[in-house]
C-alpha cells in the first residue's frame, strides 16, 4: 500500500509539473523553418528568427584586353563568386594553419611579389623537403580553358587543384581533418564561413571553394603591352620588332603556343614537349596520361609578368631570358614527341642574330604588369 500511494504522489507531483511547463511553453516561434524553432510552443509569439545569408555577388572587374579578346571568364556554377567568398579565400591563402605544423600557407611558395610564384628554384616544404618542380605563378585562372592545373595538368579544376598541397608531403603536409578542425576551433573563421557559405560547418570543399573565388581574382591585364593595345602607351622601336619577332613564323615563331595580340593570356594552357630535353627524367604529361606520345609535354606557361617569375621552365633550369632566347635560338634537343612546331630543331633553333634576341627579350618585358605585382586586394590580410 506505502509504495502505491508513493508512486501516485510522485506522480501528480510530475505532471503538475508538466502542466506547468506546457503553459509556460505555450508561445515561442513556432516556424520550423526559423534558426530558434520552439517544437513544444502552441502559439506563435513573433519572435521567430531566420538565417540571413545574403552574400554579395562579386563581379570580377575584367581588364580591356581581356574583355576585348577573351570570352567570360568561366566561373563553376556550384561555386559562384561572392565578396564574403573572395576575402575568405583571400585569408586561407595566407593562412599558416592549412600546414601540418602551421608554419607554411600557400603564399609561402606563390608571393605576390613573384606574381604568386617561387623566387626559389624548387620551392621548400613544411620538413624541409624539395619537390623537382617550380611553383607555377597564377593569374588568370578563370580563362584557362582546359580547366587542368599544375606543369603536368595532373588537376581538374581551381577547386581541386587547391586540395593537394595541403596533403603533399613535400609541401603543406598536413591531413584535410586535421586543417578542418583548426579552422573550426578558431575565432573568426565559422562565422566568416557562414557568411560566405551559409554553414559555420566547415569541410575541406568549403575551404577550397573559398580559395577558388580568391584564386580567380588574380587577374593581370595592365602590363606595357595591354596599354599600347588600348592606345595609353607606346613601344619603343625595339619592342615592336621584338613583336614582330615573336610573330614571325620565319623568326622566332612564338605565338603558336604563347598566345599573341588576340590571346592576350599569352599561353594556350596546353601541353607541349618544346625541346629542352633528349630524354626526359620527369615525364610530365606523360606520367598522368599514361601516355608515352604524352612524354616531356608541359604546360604552356603564360609569358606575363616574366621579370618576376625567374628562374623558367617546369624545372628552373634557366636564371635569365637570356638563356630562354638562347635555348630557343640554338639549343634545341630532338625526342620523339618533340612539337611539330618546334620545326627547326634540326638546326638547333630558330637562329636569332645577337639584335633579334635583344628585341625579343625587350617585347616579352613589356607583358609585365606592375599593378598586378602591387594590388593591395592580393596582399595578405591577417
Ligand atoms: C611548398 C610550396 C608550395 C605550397 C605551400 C603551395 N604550392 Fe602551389 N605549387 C607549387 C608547385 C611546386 C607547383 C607546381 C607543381 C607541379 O606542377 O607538379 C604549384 C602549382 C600550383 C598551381 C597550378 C597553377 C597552374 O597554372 O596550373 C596552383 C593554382 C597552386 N599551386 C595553388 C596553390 C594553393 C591554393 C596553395 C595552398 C593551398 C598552394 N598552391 C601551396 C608549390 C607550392
Ligand atoms: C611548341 C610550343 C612552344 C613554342 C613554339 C614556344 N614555346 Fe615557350 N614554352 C613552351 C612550353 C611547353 C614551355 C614550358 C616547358 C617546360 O617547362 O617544360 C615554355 C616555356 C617558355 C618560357 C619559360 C616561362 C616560365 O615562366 O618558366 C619562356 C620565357 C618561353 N617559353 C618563351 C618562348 C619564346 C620567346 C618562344 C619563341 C622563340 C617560345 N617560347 C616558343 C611552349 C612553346
Amino acid at each position: 500500500m506505502k509504495t502505491i500511494s508513493t508512486k501516485i504522489a510522485l506522480l501528480s507531483i510530475l505532471s503538475i509539473g508538466l502542466v506547468a511547463t506546457s503553459c509556460r511553453k505555450k508561445e515561442g516561434c513556432t516556424d520550423s523553418e526559423a534558426l530558434n524553432f520552439d517544437s513544444k510552443a502552441k502559439r506563435d509569439n513573433g519572435t521567430c528568427e531566420y538565417d540571413v545569408h545574403n552574400p554579395t555577388a562579386h563581379i570580377l572587374a575584367v581588364p580591356y584586353t581581356l574583355n576585348k579578346y577573351l570570352p567570360a571568364p568561366s566561373i563553376p556554377a556550384d561555386n559562384p563568386m561572392t565578396e564574403e567568398g573572395v576575402e575568405l579565400g583571400r585569408k586561407l591563402f595566407y593562412e599558416k594553419l592549412l600546414s601540418g605544423d602551421n608554419t607554411e600557407s600557400c603564399s609561402s611558395c606563390h608571393l605576390q611579389d613573384h606574381a604568386f610564384g617561387d623566387e626559389n628554384s624548387f620551392s621548400i616544404g613544411i620538413d624541409g623537403l624539395q619537390g623537382g618542380r617550380s611553383a607555377m605563378p597564377i593569374w588568370n585562372m578563370a580563362w584557362n580553358s582546359g580547366n587542368k592545373f599544375f606543369w603536368d595538368g595532373r588537376a581538374d579544376g581551381i577547386e581541386g587543384q587547391a586540395l593537394q598541397p595541403v596533403i603533399n608531403p613535400i609541401e603543406m603536409h598536413a591531413v584535410w581533418p586535421n586543417v578542418v578542425d583548426k579552422l573550426q576551433a578558431h575565432n573568426d573563421y565559422p562565422s566568416l564561413f557562414k557568411k560566405a557559405f551559409g554553414t559555420d560547418i566547415i569541410d575541406s570543399n568549403l575551404v577550397v571553394k573559398a580559395i577558388a573565388q580568391f584564386e580567380r581574382t588574380l587577374i593581370s591585364g595592365n602590363s606595357k603591352f595591354d596599354k599600347y593595345l588600348k592606345g595609353e602607351a607606346q613601344l619603343t622601336p625595339s619592342e615592336l620588332n621584338g613583336y614582330n619577332i615573336f610573330m614571325d613564323e620565319a623568326g622566332g615563331d612564338c605565338f603558336h603556343c604563347h598566345g599573341d595580340a588576340v590571346n592576350p593570356l599569352w599561353t594556350d594552357n596546353r601541353f607541349h614537349n618544346n625541346g629542352l630535353d633528349a630524354t626526359h627524367t620527369d615525364l610530365g604529361l606523360g606520367a598522368v596520361t599514361g601516355d608515352p606520345n604524352d612524354n616531356g609535354k608541359f604546360k604552356t606557361p603564360s609569358l606575363r609578368n616574366l621579370a618576376y617569375t625567374a628562374p623558367y621552365m617546369h624545372d628552373s633550369r634557366f636564371a635569365t631570358l637570356d638563356e630562354v632566347i638562347n635555348f630557343y635560338s640554338v639549343e634545341l634537343k630532338y625526342s620523339s614527341t618533340i612539337d611539330p612546331l618546334m620545326k627547326n630543331v634540326s638546326v638547333g633553333g630558330v637562329q636569332l642574330n645577337p639584335q633579334d634576341r635583344i628585341d625579343l627579350k625587350a617585347f616579352l618585358l613589356t607583358l609585365t604588369d606592375e599593378d598586378f605585382i602591387n594590388n593591395p586586394k592580393f596582399s595578405n590580410p591577417n
